[in-house]
């Protein structure tokens, strides 16, 4: 996966008028055609919006917050990536069940397997302003991602959606409006800001869990911003600087309204 996103180019492409990555263009039947399965979780956003904090909450609530199994493997094996590529996907279809998935895809190019099989979708959206710095801050520090320019650039790209993963506005409203037809649970960054605990036992719930409170304090102290900073699982530290350089930035930046 690490010799994947090595070769991944900033090139970008258009697919049904969404701007991705042509890479992503290049091998879409691929993914299209991606086989989920019944039970599936997947974690869908828009790139820069707490995705991998997300990831790490979930993972632990399927291992009913085991926090030694939860460090066996980097965020991007435990949890593939739908778009990243063909090893990606082939990790995900070795996984057992249930699997973690995750996607910045816009809801209406998601794989139709995802509706076919139900699966349920936790998504999460963040404001756009820091969402934006966030994302400019990322173009900077991963190498495999075009030079976002300067502020002002990147600043008008981004609002007419001319950034990898297309238009913010477009991808909030569009799976706002597919909750109400599919099981997504739509939560916001700065309410998990706010209040994780509350946030975490919303998830719970929409999982089937119910846990007593010393596991659901363990999941809080593992998944808050300090912890995951430190933790080699989620703070991309193992990938080479060629493809992060956290030199420019860590990847766990700011972590902050
Ligand atoms: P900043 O760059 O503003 O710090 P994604 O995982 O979707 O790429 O989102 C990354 C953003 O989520 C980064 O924002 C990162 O710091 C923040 N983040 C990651 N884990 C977090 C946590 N446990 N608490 C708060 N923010 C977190």
């Amino acid at each position: 996966v690490v010799q994947e996103m090595s070769n991944f180019s900033p090139d970008m492409g258009e697919l049904q008028g969404v701007t991705l990555l042509q890479g992503i263009c290049d091998i879409w039947d691929t993914i299209y055609n991606f086989q989920a399965r019944d039970g599936d979780i997947v974690v869908a956003s828009y790139p820069k919006s707490g995705t991998t904090w997300m990831q790490e909450i979930l993972d632990l609530i399927v291992l009913d917050g085991d926090v030694e199994r939860s460090l066996r493997a980097p965020c991007f094996i435990k949890v593939p990536f739908l778009e990243m590529g063909h090893t990606s996907l082939e990790v995900a279809d070795s996984m057992p069940s249930p699997r973690i998935l995750k996607t910045h895809l816009p809801v209406q190019l998601v794989p139709p397997s995802f509706w076919e099989k139900d699966v349920k979708v936790v998504y999460v959206a963040r404001n756009p302003k820091d969402c934006m710095v966030s994302y400019y801050y990322f173009h900077k520090m991963d190498q495999t991602m075009a030079d976002p320019g300067n502020w002002e650039d990147f600043f008008s790209n981004f609002m007419s959606g001319k950034v990898t993963w297309g238009d913010w506005f477009d991808h909030v409203i569009g799976w706002w409006k597919a909750k109400d037809h599919h099981k997504i649970l739509y939560i916001f960054y700065e309410d998990m800001i706010e209040d994780p605990r509350r946030e975490i036992l919303k998830v719970m719930k929409f999982l089937g869990k119910d846990f007593p409170e010393d596991v659901v304090q363990k999941i809080l102290q593992h998944t808050s911003f300090k912890s995951m900073k430190n933790n080699p699982v989620v703070n991309f530290s193992c990938l080479p600087e060629s493809v992060f350089d956290q030199s420019v930035t860590s990847f766990m930046r700011k972590g902050k309204l």
